[in-house]
């Protein structure tokens, strides 16, 4: 017997045990070996089958990346009969469709509408490049460097608080000088809000609600039983944007530099100011614009920043180099980004009828571009599986809405490319290399605390990330 065959025993015996968590899973998929797919069978010339069913099992959530290189080895434009759907898996097929604005040019209408409001996510051409200029340039370039010191201020007010035994954001053994913390918890869920409804400029009583807003309007999207609550997050966004902008159309607010200089005029005040077609923007339109900041801006980074320590802690000879040379908590964002991203890719809708990889895909139809895919294509990065921030194949310096791949070097897909590339790259690049940086600097000897976190099948190993961010990370440390 193989040592596969082996493994995937001792696998399936503890899937078996395991039968309330099996319980819940709508199809049940075997639990493989990390980077093992569960073999579906093959048709009569030895090409792997694929079962659609497995999207929906607990096995494709945790070891996702096997059967993405089925579909991309095989089915690259794979029509998944049993969704409704396609999905586009190798990077360059994705690259193209997202630089091709009309032919795949939006998200399905209404997918993201009736929560977020008449967002710029469905729109596409001149319609869309007028929606997203309206803010873009604060969060990227001078206005964004300028704000670097505010940024590292919220960081340590954060961090102060792990020091501060009232905040409950810590334990302390006094005995060993150890401190323990749930790094989400401690940091990463609020710390990218803070910046966001900092930029905004949403006074600081508004922050509570921000996390309401954030919270339900997410869940709002995510699926129909939560889409009420969505709704009335979103219409209580709308009263509170409604109460400053009146305000703010007056008298705009100034981000301030941290020597207390005007750097550039908030979100709000800049959107209050703005006239399209002759006429201001109404508060629905302004909220709209907001809701959509609001939700790009948190669970995404949040998921970055955890994956990130995840990752260099499981890799102590790459942590170590970064502690010890802060540019390069740079490349550390980019590989996680790359190898373990928090959003798996995007939707589109085909304007005409198209063929791709020989597949024929009728007009209107809905694509999934699998971004997670992209990062792990063998055809772009080698070794895709492995985590080494010193890949000479991936592009991490500045982003950008034209891609770059030359001289052997390709940027990862986790922020999209073309005209919908996320205008919150730049920031939440700040927010996770500067944020990290500073943690760095004020606690030493991280461990994760591996008997707090949650196990792989075996028991033993952690839980894979799988697909988006893992759900808590349990640290141990000491102070600096
Ligand atoms: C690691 C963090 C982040 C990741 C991985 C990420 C990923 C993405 C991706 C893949 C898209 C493209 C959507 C498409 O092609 O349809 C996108 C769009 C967007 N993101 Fe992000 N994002 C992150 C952080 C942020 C932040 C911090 C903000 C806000 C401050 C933000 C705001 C937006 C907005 C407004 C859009 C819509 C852009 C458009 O349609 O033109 N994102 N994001």
């Amino acid at each position: 017997m193989s040592l596969v065959e082996d493994l995937r025993k001792t696998v399936i015996a503890s899937y078996e045990v395991d039968a309330e968590t099996a319980s819940t899973q709508s199809f049940d998929f075997p639990l493989m070996p990390l980077g093992t797919a569960y073999d579906m069978g093959r048709d009569a010339n030895g090409i792997p089958l694929f079962d659609p069913r497995i999207f929906d099992s607990r096995e494709f959530q945790r070891n996702p990346y096997p059967y993405y290189r089925i579909l991309r080895d095989h089915y690259p434009v794979y029509h998944d009969k049993l969704h409704n759907c396609y999905f586009v898996t190798r990077y360059n097929d994705i690259a193209e469709c997202y630089f091709d604005g009309l032919g795949y040019n939006t998200i399905p209408k209404g997918s993201s509408n009736h929560v977020l409001g008449n967002t710029q996510l469905e729109l596409s051409g001149i319609e869309h490049s007028r929606r997203r200029n309206l803010y873009g340039r604060h969060l990227v370039g001078a206005a964004l460097t300028k704000r670097i010191g505010a940024i590292c201020k919220l960081a340590n007010e954060m961090i102060d608080e792990w020091f501060n035994p009232a905040s409950g954001m810590t334990e302390y053994d006094p005995a060993t000088g150890k401190y323990t913390m749930e790094l989400g918890k401690a940091f990463a869920n609020e710390f990218p809000i803070r910046v966001v409804c900092q930029v905004l400029g949403f006074p600081d009583e508004a922050r509570d609600k921000f996390y309401y807003w954030y919270k339900y309007m997410m869940g709002g999207i995510g699926g129909r039983d939560y889409e009420q609550k969505g709704l009335m997050a979103r219409q209580d966004l709308e009263d509170f944007v409604e109460s400053i902008v009146e305000e703010r159309r007056l008298k705009p607010n100034f981000l301030l530099d941290d020597e207390g200089n005007e750097v550039a005029p908030d979100i709000i005040s800049e959107l209050c100011k703005t006239i399209v077609d002759g006429d201001v923007l109404s508060t629905e339109e302004i909220t709209s614009n907001i809701a959509l900041i609001v939700g790009g801006g948190g669970e995404t980074t949040r998921g970055a920043i955890l994956n990130m320590w995840y990752l260099l802690l499981q890799h102590p000879d790459q942590m170590e180099a970064v502690l010890n040379n802060d540019p390069l908590w740079d490349a550390a964002f980019h590989e996680t980004l790359r190898h373990s991203s928090s959003i798996g890719g995007q939707p589109r809708q085909n304007t005409f009828d198209v063929e791709l990889q020989g597949v024929k895909v009728p007009a209107g139809s809905l694509m999934h571009m699998v971004d997670f895919s992209a990062n792990h294509d063998e055809r772009i990065f080698a070794d895709p599986e492995k985590f080494d921030i010193f890949r000479n194949d991936l592009y991490s310096e500045k982003i950008l809405r034209s891609g770059y791949k030359k001289d052997g070097r390709t940027n990862h897909m986790a922020f999209g490319v073309g005209p919908h590339l996320c205008p919150g790259a730049w920031i939440s690049h700040q927010e996770g290399s500067i944020g990290s940086s500073i943690m760095s600097k004020r606690i030493k000897n991280v461990r994760i605390a591996t008997e707090r976190m949650a196990k792989d099948i075996d028991g033993v190993s952690l839980a894979p990330i799988g697909l988006g961010a893992i759900n808590e990370l349990w640290l141990e440390f000491e102070a600096m």
